[in-house]
C-alpha cells in the first residue's frame, strides 16, 4: 500500500484530525467543538467510499491507515476515528504496528474504548444492547472490550446494515426508514428483555434517535457517543499536557471530504449543526 507523505516539520502545533467515513463523525466533532471551542479541528470524512460498515477488515483498515496518514500530513499530531466500524477493525493495528514505524510521538484514538467505560458504569440490569453496522458488530469489539472492562456484564448486539445509508441518503424521518428501525431495535429487544442500556454503536445514529425513541420503551437509556467522545478527549489533554502543547488553539475548522465540496457542504449541515465550507481531498485507493 503506498501511504501520503508524513508532514515532518517536527513539534509544530496542528489541529487534532477527526476522521470518519463520512458525515457521522461531524456529531462527535460537534461536541468536540463546542466541549473545546479554543481548539483547532480538521475533519475528514471518506464520504467517497463510505458506507465502511460493510467492508471487509482489510479495506477498510487500508482506507483508515490512509486516511490517517493524510491528516498527519497536514500538521495532525492526535487524530480521532470519529467511526465505530475504524475503531473495531483498524484501530489496533495502526496503534501497536503503524505508529511505532511512523512517528512515536503520535497518537490516534478510538471511540470504542470511551463508549464502554461510560455503558458500564450506567447499566443496573448488567444487560447492554448495542446498535451498530455489520462491520462493528461482526468485529466483536464491543462485546470484547464490554467482558474485559466489566466481565458481569451481559452484551446482546444487532447490525443494522441499513441504517447508514439510510442517513447517508437523507431518507429517514419518513415510515419506510421507520420500518427497519423497529425491525432491528424490536430484534434486539426481544433477544434480551433485561437490557436497560443501549448503545448507538454508530456515529450516524443519532440523527435517528427520534425515530428509535419510539420503539425502546421509556425505562431503556438510549445512549449516543459525541457527549462520551467530547469529554474523554477533555479528559485525555488533561492526562497528557505534551500532547495537548502540541494542538493548535485559534478556534480554526476545516473540512475535508474525498466526495465532491458541493455534495458534502449540502448534507454536513444537518450532522454538524451550522453551515460547513469544504475541501476536496482525493485519496489514493478507488472504492
Ligand atoms: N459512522 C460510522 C460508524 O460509526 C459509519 C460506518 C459506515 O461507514 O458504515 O461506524
Amino acid at each position: 500500500m503506498s501511504l501520503p507523505p508524513l508532514d515532518r516539520s517536527g513539534a509544530a502545533p496542528g489541529p487534532i484530525g477527526v476522521f470518519d467515513s463520512g458525515y457521522g463523525g461531524l456529531t462527535v466533532l460537534r461536541q468536540l467543538v463546542s466541549r473545546l471551542p479554543e481548539y483547532d479541528f480538521l475533519y475528514l470524512g471518506d464520504n467517497a467510499r463510505a458506507p465502511y460498515g460493510s467492508r471487509s477488515f482489510p479495506v477498510v483498515y487500508e482506507y483508515t491507515a490512509e486516511a490517517v496518514r493524510a491528516l498527519f500530513g497536514m500538521g495532525c499530531h492526535l487524530v480521532i476515528l470519529a467511526c465505530n466500524t475504524a475503531s473495531a477493525k483498524a484501530l489496533r493495528t495502526i496503534q501497536q504496528k503503524d505508529l511505532p514505524r511512523w512517528d512515536p510521538d503520535r497518537r490516534v484514538l478510538g471511540v470504542i474504548r470511551p463508549t464502554v467505560e461510560e455503558i458500564g458504569r450506567h447499566t443496573r440490569s448488567g444487560h447492554i444492547g448495542i446498535l451498530g453496522t455489520p462491520g462493528t458488530v461482526l468485529s466483536e469489539s464491543y462485546v470484547l472490550e464490554i467482558r474485559k472492562l466489566y466481565p458481569e456484564v451481559i452484551t446482546t448486539q444487532e447490525a443494522c446494515p441499513l441504517w447508514v445509508p439510510l442517513v447517508e441518503n437523507l431518507e429517514y424521518g419518513n415510515e419506510g426508514a421507520d420500518y427497519f428501525i423497529q425491525k432491528n431495535v424490536r430484534n434486539l429487544l426481544r433477544r434480551d428483555p433485561l437490557i436497560d442500556t443501549l448503545l448507538l454503536g454508530c456515529t450516524h445514529y443519532p440523527l435517528l434517535l427520534e425515530s428509535i425513541r419510539k420503539f425502546v420503551p421509556s425505562d431503556v437509556a438510549i445512549i449516543s457517543q459525541d457527549r462520551i467522545v467530547s469529554e474523554s478527549l477533555t479528559d485525555y489533554l488533561r492526562r497528557h499536557p505534551e500532547m495537548d502543547d502540541r494542538i493548535r488553539k485559534a478556534g480554526f475548522r476545516r473540512f475535508l471530504t474525498t466526495e465532491t465540496e458541493e455534495l458534502f457542504q449540502e448534507r454536513a449541515t444537518l450532522f454538524f449543526g451550522s453551515a460547513v465550507q469544504a475541501d476536496h481531498l482525493p485519496l489514493l485507493h478507488p472504492a
